[in-house]
């Protein structure tokens, strides 16, 4: 097995290039599959805010959120039309959260997905609407019986997706984050560990646990998946801020200390926050022990989430 260059020996989370071909060979077939239902479902561009919500959920984005909707579908059984609706509205959630942390008031970013923020190609007014439209949109897709034949596998979705996006999800570890900039102590370990699962975890383990909600079986092998998985994806995002390429990122890098955000790598250091990061690889991937082969693209999801440029 190749290794990543410095690497003494293979660690667990390490990936070949044929696995990584795997992986992204399942990855764009998925994106495809979903993108196709998305751009169904983004109403056609008549307006401003229309043509800017089709730019922000549309151009780009590695779909991984996706990616575990229709993965933990497959695993449970749920038929394919279906997930890749339900994996649609948890992009158009991810693609709005973009937004709103690319605005001047939050991480004050103008470039994404290797294009011009909302906010710059429009303005902040257009970037704030095109997010609530996103949020909505996403709720709005979930309603549909095509979504889920059955009206409490819809509530089901619908408000265990609001308890991830709101105020004890995604945005309350937004909130912490912006908080956290202005905080004269840094955070601990476990004060980051908790910010880090809720701007990012939760989404991502919403995703994983689709499967089983949809099936009404018991989600927490998937949760527990996806608590490792999500942590890891976020701690390697801060690890590409200090030594990632931007054109393989598609959005500014370098801005995170100088910020003060709350991270690993300003905790642990580079070398320590890739060590964290490796353990929760290999945690994600224990917790795919029960379920087999059907599990393969699941844990190269994991490894993937460590081994990214971008
Ligand atoms: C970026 O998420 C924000 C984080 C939670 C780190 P992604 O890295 O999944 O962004 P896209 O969707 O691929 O652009
Ligand atoms: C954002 O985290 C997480 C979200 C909930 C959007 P970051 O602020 O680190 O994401 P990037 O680096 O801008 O993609
Ligand atoms: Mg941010
Ligand atoms: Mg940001
Ligand atoms: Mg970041």
């Amino acid at each position: 097995m190749e290794t990543r260059p410095g690497s003494a020996q293979p660690k667990s989370a390490d990936m070949s290039d044929t696995e990584m071909l795997h992986f992204h060979a399942a990855l764009s077939q998925a994106a495809g599959q979903v993108e196709t239902v998305m751009d169904a479902l983004l109403p056609q561009p008549e307006t401003r805010i229309m043509e800017a919500m089709r730019y922000a959920a549309l151009s780009g984005g590695k779909r991984m959120r996706a990616f575990l909707v229709m993965e933990s579908c497959t695993i449970y059984r749920v038929p394919e039309k279906q997930a890749a609706r339900i994996a649609s509205a948890v992009e158009f959630i991810h693609a709005y959260s973009l937004v709103h942390d690319d605005l001047p008031c939050m991480d004050d970013d103008d470039l994404r997905r290797g294009k011009p923020t909302v906010h710059v190609k429009w303005d902040e007014a257009t970037a704030v609407l095109v997010g609530d439209a996103l949020q909505t949109l996403a709720f709005e897709t979930l309603t549909a019986p095509q979504t889920a034949p059955d009206a409490n596998t819809r509530l089901r979705l619908i408000r265990s997706l609001a308890q991830a996006s709101g105020s004890m999800g995604m945005v309350g570890g937004q909130g912490f984050d912006i908080e956290a900039e202005r905080a004269s102590a840094q955070l601990s370990v476990e004060d980051i560990t908790e910010l880090q699962s809720l701007k990012t975890g939760q989404l991502f383990r919403w995703s994983a646990e689709v499967g089983p909600v949809v099936a009404n079986l018991d989600p927490s092998p998937m949760a527990e998946y996806a608590r490792a998985l999500g942590l890891a994806f976020q701690v390697w995002d801060d690890v590409l801020d200090v030594e990632g390429d931007p054109a393989k990122a598609g959005k500014r890098l370098r801005k995170d200390a100088s910020a003060g955000k709350a991270t690993f790598v300003a905790l642990l250091g580079l070398a320590g926050a890739k060590q964290h990061a490796n353990a929760l690889v290999d945690l994600a991937i224990a917790a795919l022990d029960r379920f087999g082969s059907p599990a393969e693209n699941l844990r190269r999801a994991a490894r993937f989430s460590i081994n990214r440029e971008g």
